[in-house]
């Protein structure tokens, strides 16, 4: 089998982060996000992978490579315009051919991996096989209609959802995806809709399996859902010390990188410290991940995502905030004692 991550799009709900980043790379516990969906793969024993890029290629390529890193071979697949999540399969079907695949939404999360999954679909006859799990707003996924195990019908997005159970982002298809796929038309949004596609499998009497996921699983496109998604993935990862701690109170499930320096501060766990950072007078609180070489002074922050090489200086208290790389958050050193701002288009500011 084969593996298809999606790796392009708009992320539109994640800008302004995705001015300038691709949301798969958004750290997560420090690590881009993407690279959890890969481990999950391999650990499945999938080693083909083809990733579809779009405007961020460049910084998908250059972050992972050719794929030796996991012992895989990754065969990067452009998308043209995001046009949706069946557009981009169509897209790597010279690719694919005829092998059976699993696709997996490159900013996904499941807790439970998808190695049970890739088994099942391996052997058996079934034309697709989708994951289902319960939310509370289904009428921001696409959403599956049940009849018992079966599938009746799905939709994407719907305004009245006929159930909770919604779309995870891992699929599995064989190549009878692809006649599915050619003759859809664009949905009300504008794009080549997978649910869609599903559907008319199932409405050409093909076999579609559905499985309900009970670990949690989360899609990271907006900043809640992020920070949802570091809240979890640091509660459930083994932490170490391999900085320098001086006069400060560590809980024994915070991680500190190599080359930091925490000086005369409180972190509650869990939390984790990137590679060269220096936390002094400072109170890190549960659910933080600081990338590398961030410098934290007087200030208190928890809840939240720091990317690399941002400073944050007399700050006050920090909360359920997503910081972009280089960010510097600092006092007024004179009057007038006012905000100073520097935003770029479609930044947020939650004043207390
Ligand atoms: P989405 O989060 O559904 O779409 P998006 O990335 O355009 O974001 P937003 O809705 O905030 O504008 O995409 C899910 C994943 O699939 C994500 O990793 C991006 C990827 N994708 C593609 O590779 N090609 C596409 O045409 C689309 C729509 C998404």
């Amino acid at each position: 089998m084969k593996a298809l991550i999606l790796a392009g799009g708009k992320g539109s709900r994640l800008r302004p982060i995705t001015f300038s980043t691709a949301k798969q790379l958004v750290p997560v516990a420090n690590k881009p996000v993407i690279e959890y969906g890969i481990e999950a793969i391999r650990e499945a024993g999938i080693s083909d992978f083809g990733i579809i890029v779009g405007d961020s290629h460049a910084e998908i390529e250059n972050a992972l490579g050719d794929g030796s890193r996991w012992e895989a071979k990754f065969t990067y697949i452009p998308q043209v315009a995001p046009l949706g999540l069946a557009h981009a399969v169509k897209t790597a079907k010279p690719y694919l051919q005829d092998d059976r695949f699993i696709m997996y939404l490159g900013d996904n999360l499941i807790k439970t991996g998808v190695a049970g999954l890739v088994e099942e679909f391996k052997n058996d006859a079934f034309d697709a096989s989708i994951l289902l799990t319960r939310v509370p707003n289904p009428e921001e996924f696409g959403v599956a209609e049940l009849d018992g195990d079966r599938v009746v019908r799905l939709e994407e997005k719907p305004k009245q959802p006929k159930s909770d159970y919604a779309l995870v982002g891992v699929y599995l298809f064989g190549p009878s995806v692809f006649d599915a796929i050619d003759v859809l038309q664009p949905s009300f949004r504008g794009e080549y809709e997978i649910t869609d596609a599903i559907q008319g499998l199932i409405d050409a009497g093909k076999n579609v399996r559905s499985h309900i996921v009970t670990g949690w699983w989360k899609d990271t496109g907006t900043v809640q859902a992020m920070l949802e998604a570091n809240r979890l993935i640091l509660e459930s990862m083994s932490h170490s010390i391999k900085g320098e701690i001086q006069d400060s109170e560590i809980d024994d499930t915070v991680s500190v990188g190599e080359g930091a320096r925490v000086v005369s501060s409180c972190i509650r766990g869990p939390a984790i410290i990137g590679p060269g950072c220096v936390i002094e007078h400072a109170y890190v609180g549960p659910f933080t991940s600081i990338a590398a070489g961030v410098t934290l002074k007087n200030a208190e922050i928890e809840y939240s995502i720091v990317m690399d090489d941002c400073r944050i200086e007399d700050a006050g208290r920090i909360t359920g905030s997503l910081i972009g790389r280089g960010v510097n958050v600092t006092r007024a050193a004179r009057k007038p004692a006012s905000l100073g701002l520097v935003l770029g288009d479609n930044s947020s500011v939650t004043l207390p």
